[in-house]
């Protein structure tokens, strides 16, 4: 299993702090933000990862993270220049995939949850994480029927379909680049992570859990401030 930790994107909603940083480099409570997804991936046995960062600031990932080898793993390192769409990370990451499975984790998502072991049992297909929200239409959608089967997916739909929203942690078998190259740029001009698992799902080989404990997408102030809480209570434990 292959790791990769978007963390590209410009932080808009987050000036000025972001004029000067990335945002996934902010603080989150005692360490950068893009350190508690590392967590996870590493936690889950991935030794081989690649860091896909913006332009600007690329430099200071650099000097955060290094080759790795302080984490016990292999760091490699992409561009984005622009912030095309997450689907875009599986073309950029085609050659460091090959034909391994691969975990992909956004570099401001927080989670209370360990999910460590699920991602070391993936064998094949896909698996991606809900988790009940207030505001759903901040996210994508993931529909369920009585037994808790995904029947629908879609990113930030005008009526939403769902409280749940698909959380910022995507397991995939190596067809996921595949999937990633026949995908259609969206109304708003990305290559949307929903038609990856849309992919799946049409194969009914994508299997969707539901998170229990706590989950930041920590993109604006508010969200920001309660990761800070979370990992602050975290680390108390
Ligand atoms: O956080 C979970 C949500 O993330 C999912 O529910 C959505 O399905 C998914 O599309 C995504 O939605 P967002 O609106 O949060 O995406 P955003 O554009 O904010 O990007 C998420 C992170 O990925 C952000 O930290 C910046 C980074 N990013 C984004 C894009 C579009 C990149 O590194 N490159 C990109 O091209």
């Amino acid at each position: 299993m292959k790791g990769i930790i978007l963390s590209g994107g410009s932080g808009t909603r987050l000036y000025p702090l972001t004029k000067v940083t990335s945002k996934q480099l902010l603080p989150v409570y005692n360490k950068p933000m893009i350190m508690y997804p590392l967590e996870i991936l590493l936690k889950a046995g991935i030794k081989e990862i690649l860091i896909i960062v913006a332009p600007d600031h690329a430099g200071d990932y650099l000097k955060l993270l290094g080759s790795g080898k302080e984490f016990g793993a292999r760091f490699a390192y992409e561009i984005q220049d622009r912030p095309e769409g997450l689907a875009m990370a599986f073309l950029i990451g085609e050659h460091f995939i090959e034909n391994d499975n691969v975990c992909m984790i956004l570099g401001d998502n927080i989670f209370e949850d360990d999910i460590s072991e699920t991602i070391k049992n993936f064998k094949k297909g896909g698996h991606i994480f809900a988790k009940k929200v207030p505001d759903p239409e901040r996210f994508g959608q993931v529909k369920f029927d009585e037994q808790m089967n995904a029947v629908q997916i879609e990113e930030k739909p005008k009526e939403k379909i769902s409280d749940f929203a698909i959380t910022g942690l995507y397991v995939y078998d190596s067809r996921v680049v595949a999937a990633a190259k026949v995908a259609k740029p969206s109304a708003r001009g990305e290559l949307e992570i929903t038609e990856l698992h849309n992919w799946y799902l049409k194969k009914n080989e994508l299997k969707v859990d539901v998170l229990q404990g706590e989950w930041i997408d920590a993109g604006t102030f508010e969200a920001l401030f309660k990761a800070t809480e979370l990992a602050r209570k975290k680390s108390q434990k």
